[in-house]
């Protein structure tokens, strides 16, 4: 099967109909986007890796189920093996190797995406002016976004090479487009 934008959204949305999941679905791809843009490589196939890769969540809310039982799911829909297999890759306790750039990125963009948005959440001008010192400094307040996991975020821009600054940068300008999108308030 052709892997298509339009195809990883419609199987998306058909096993998810959670705003909030499906916000997050686009926050990651517009950041894993942001670097295949980068790096040069195939933006439409990463993006649709980053669409669809908690698409399993609402089916399997739990780790013993989530990711890997949405594999043969996606099997089923004819999707082919490096995209399930770098879908699945971001799941830290299936301890996958993250042998390519895609999955490096996808890792890297997990977490980070869902805090950056969820700082704009609650900025009268969303991301607009949002700097990599404030996002620090959200980072370690442990009850703002409880959820992020902060060591996945550090390790994140650990695995890109890049400084925390420089990723938390990258994610906000990724974001920036599709504020819209993701339910942000814009300065205009
Ligand atoms: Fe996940
Ligand atoms: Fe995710």
């Amino acid at each position: 099967m052709e892997v298509t934008r339009e195809r990883a959204w419609e199987t998306l949305t058909r096993h998810t109909k959670s705003e909030s999941l499906r916000r997050h679905a686009l926050a990651v791809e517009a950041s894993v986007r942001f670097y295949a843009r980068r790096y040069g490589e195939d933006e439409e196939h990463w993006g649709c890796v980053a669409l669809l890769h908690d698409f399993d969540y609402e089916l399997h809310p739990t780790l013993d189920k989530h990711p890997q039982d949405g594999a043969p799911i996606l099997r089923e829909e004819g999707y082919p093996e490096w995209l399930i297999e770098a879908a699945l890759s971001h799941a830290e306790h299936l301890e996958m190797p993250r042998d390519t750039e895609l999955k490096k990125v996808l890792f890297a963009c997990d977490e980070l995406s869902g805090f950056v948005h969820a700082c704009g959440l609650v900025r009268p001008n969303g991301l607009e002016g949002l700097g990599p010192k404030s996002v620090r400094k959200k980072l370690k307040q442990p009850s703002f976004a409880a959820g992020v996991h902060r060591d996945e975020v550090y390790a994140g821009a650990e695995l890109l090479g890049l400084s925390l600054d420089e990723h938390i940068a990258n994610i906000v300008a990724a974001l920036q487009p599709i504020a819209g999108e993701l339910g942000l308030r814009t300065a205009t």
